[in-house]
């Protein structure tokens, strides 16, 4: 078997990632994450970002690579789409730097693809397409059907606001921190879901996903009650939100995993840590198989799941 020594590079949003992977399987998987200064400015600001990721590129490196013979590197894997373009090019840099120290080709990877297949973290185990994919992130929420590593068909994406974003923005107008997904998630009650109303009809299942409405609904019910000096119910507010959310994703999942003759389901991004979203797709999906990152670390930006598509990706292409 020929060795892929991959080295991944992640700049896109606001962690500095390397990773090593060897033959698909994780060596190092490095995150220097600048969340807690995003915090201060309740989201992601892409020149702070930048200026953090140029300044922790080469320590996330000198801990990737500690102990790891350079020369033994077949190829530099790195996300060059989508993200933010001031915080791409730094990971961007520093691939073809090292590309041409090393004399070894570069593999450029589209974030979101590898967000698919962050699942994949042992790769002796066999992968049944076709799956219908659900990748939920602060920039991108969109379902794929994916019939190979090279075949991915977008079956629908939002037409606003990503889902994490939402999360951010409504936890940000409830003084929750940044970033607001993981603290919605913590205070989400199961008997309060059902309390506020915040949309009057769900979308037709087929119709593009979009989650502007409901982020509008949520944040002006929180003004009104701010404007008349009534207490928000926290807890009451972020479990009808999350609720919501989720019923018009799975109302998505739903339609297209009826729609196709498909063996599994899988979920990536950062919001697939989401707690009730994993139930829920086990729960509501228990007659396919499952693919949920093993490891938090993998479903939320890191540059392993670089490394993982980019081994694929050779072996499929
Ligand atoms: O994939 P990711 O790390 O970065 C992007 O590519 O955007 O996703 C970050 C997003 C943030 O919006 C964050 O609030 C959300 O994922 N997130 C969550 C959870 N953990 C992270 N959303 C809901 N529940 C969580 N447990
Ligand atoms: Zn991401």
């Amino acid at each position: 078997m020929i060795k892929n020594n991959i080295l991944a590079i992640e700049t896109s949003c606001d962690d500095t990632c390397i990773a090593i992977i060897s033959n698909g399987i994780i060596i190092k998987n490095i995150i220097l994450s600048s969340a807690k200064l995003q915090n201060e400015y309740g989201g992601v600001v892409p020149e702070v970002a930048a200026r953090a990721h140029e300044h922790n590129i080469l320590s996330a490196f000198h801990d990737a690579v500690g102990g790891f013979d350079l020369k033994s590197l077949n190829y530099i894997a790195y996300t060059n789409n989508p993200g933010l373009r001031v915080c791409l090019n730094i990971g961007e840099i520093f691939a073809y730097s090292l590309s041409s120290m090393l004399q070894i080709p570069l593999i450029p990877i589209n974030h979101i693809y590898a967000h698919i297949f962050s699942f994949y973290s042992d790769p002796k185990v066999n992968i049944h397409y076709p799956f219908i994919s659900l990748v939920a992130s602060g920039g991108h929420t969109s379902i794929f059907l994916v019939k190979s590593p090279i075949e991915i068909i977008t079956l629908n994406e939002t037409v606003d606001d990503a889902a994490g974003e939402c999360y951010d923005k409504i936890a940000r107008e409830l003084k929750l921190g940044y970033p607001g997904g993981p603290e919605i998630d913590k205070l989400y009650d199961h008997n309060k879901k059902d309390v506020i109303q915040f949309i009057k009809k769900m979308p037709t299942a087929d119709a593009n996903l979009s989650f502007s409405g409901l982020k509008t609904s949520v944040l002006n019910y929180i003004n009104q009650l701010n404007m008349q000096k009534k207490p928000i119910d926290i807890i009451t507010v972020a479990s009808s939100f999350q609720k919501t959310l989720m019923d018009i994703i799975f109302d998505k999942l739903h339609f297209y995993t009826n729609k196709y003759d498909i063996k599994a389901i899988a979920i990536g991004g950062g919001v697939s840590c989401n707690s009730y979203l994993q139930s829920r797709i086990k729960q509501e999906f228990n007659k396919l198989i499952i693919y949920i990152p093993e490891i938090k670390s993998l479903a939320s930006d890191n540059a392993a799941m670089i490394g993982i598509y980019a081994n694929l990706y050779l072996n499929n292409k």
